[in-house]
């Protein structure tokens, strides 16, 4: 099926205003599908879940409950292997924490060097612990290097933490063969999924130790997101919080806790945010992860096109349009930068041959096009290509060719 990114757009109620968004890697837009099941969900359904025993406490507790099988059957797991948290950042956050029990001196992390931050400081945070983190190379492409991942594995490396896509080069890594390697080599496999799962289509394997991706990427709201776990590794883990619904009793002497997922969280949930993610993951699967996948696709084989006929631009990441997802990071060399920065705010100092990328984003958004600049949240990655930050597009099912073609050409106009 061809994807009608038109019609699609016609979902997207934040469309009415007239602008080019380039920045979905960020956060996604939210289809009106999605506000009207918050929306239904307060205004028909809404009471504390998991406690009461009223039918309207029980039907709150349902739809909370099916929210959560509608995830994992997205990803192809249980229902109790979903455990609702905030967002990647904090799904990796309470790995960083729980884990920590099952980590000594000695220990060894094994990352790469295109983590995102919320997939590198938890793990560097272990470090005063006596962990140490090592970080797999990247070839000249921007992938991760398989022979040098292999080298870095040994009996040490207790634990193997990689991003499924990167946010910055664009990236599709192998996380089978990475997975398969790293449970070779019988280290927990964690996968930061905050770009992949809202991108491609993706099932959970028995490599995969443990999942992290945000509900705000995929079209859901922001606040919510998952932690996939397997279930005999989540048995076997501490809570990080502690407090009401998650324990099946306590004494001052004893606290027995509720089973995984329930036993992770602790207090109020976000009942709305849970409904709005099952919302979008109707959504999702309604047009098809592979139709999402082939449309973005279309786009980047444009944006490579036009990033490559550009005698201004250099961007990161695979030259391949097929071992990349959605988004294209860049820089644009400047040929009359004091005229380009007259009448811009941030007049950022420029970096070697580079129009600051702030610049940039502020020049292209004076024409309505929004797009991220700066580090996007890996800085580490930034000074390992040997530049002060780039500009992003990031694209998803709204987008179309047109609009790729359009922030392009407002790049062409920066330097006349
Ligand atoms: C690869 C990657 N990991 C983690 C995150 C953090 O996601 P969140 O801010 O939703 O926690 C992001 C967000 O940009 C990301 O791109």
């Amino acid at each position: 099926m061809n994807m009608d990114s038109e019609s699609i757009r016609k979902d997207f109620p934040i469309f009415k205003r007239n602008f080019i968004y380039l920045d979905s890697a960020a956060t996604s837009q939210k289809p009106y599908q999605v506000i009207e099941a918050i929306k239904d969900y307060y205004e028909n359904y809404n009471a504390n879940v998991h406690r009461s025993i009223y039918s309207l406490a029980n039907e709150a507790t349902e739809i909370y409950e099916k929210s959560r099988k509608n995830v994992a059957d997205f990803i192809g797991a249980k229902s109790e292997e979903i455990v609702f948290m905030r967002n990647t950042t904090e799904a990796l956050n309470f790995l960083s924490y729980a884990l920590q029990s099952k980590l000594q001196k000695g220990n060894e992390i094994l990352i790469s060097r295109m983590e995102h931050h919320s997939n590198l400081l938890p793990w560097l945070r272990l470090e005063s612990h006596g962990i140490k983190v090592k970080f797999a190379e990247l070839d000249k492409e921007g992938n991760i290097d398989e022979e040098d991942f292999k080298s870095k594995l040994g009996k040490n490396v207790k634990l193997v933490s990689l991003t499924h896509v990167s946010n910055v080069l664009g990236t599709v890594n192998n996380i089978e063969e990475l997975g398969k390697m790293a449970k070779e080599n019988e280290s927990i496999f964690v996968v930061d999924g905050a770009q992949s799962i809202p991108h491609l289509p993706f099932r959970i394997n028995d490599n995969i130790d443990f999942l992290a991706f945000s509900g705000h990427k995929m079209l859901g709201p922001m606040g919510i997101g998952v932690l996939y776990g397997k279930y005999s590794l989540l048995e076997d883990l501490p809570p990080f919080m502690q407090g009401g619904e998650m324990v099946k009793s306590v004494s001052l002497e004893r606290i027995i806790y509720e089973d995984p997922p329930v036993k992770f969280e602790a207090g109020t949930p976000n009942v709305e945010g849970a409904v709005g993610l099952s919302a979008a993951v109707d959504y999702l699967k309604r047009i098809g992860m592979e139709n999402i996948r082939s449309h973005e696709q279309n786009l980047g084989k444009k944006a490579l096109e036009l990033a490559e006929s550009n005698k201004f631009i250099e961007y990161y990441g695979p030259k391949d349009f097929k071992k990349r997802s959605g988004l294209i990071s860049f820089n644009l060399k400047s040929k009359n930068y004091d005229k380009i920065i007259q009448g811009l705010r941030s007049k950022s100092i420029i970096t070697g041959k580079f129009i600051h990328s702030h610049d940039v984003a502020e020049f292209l958004g004076n024409k309505s096009v929004f797009a991220r600049s700066g580090y996007h949240c890996a800085e580490p990655l930034f000074k390992y290509l040997g530049v002060n930050g780039g500009i992003r597009f990031s694209w998803y099912l709204y987008n179309d060719v047109k609009e790729i073609e359009r922030a392009f050409e407002s790049l062409g106009e920066l330097n006349v």
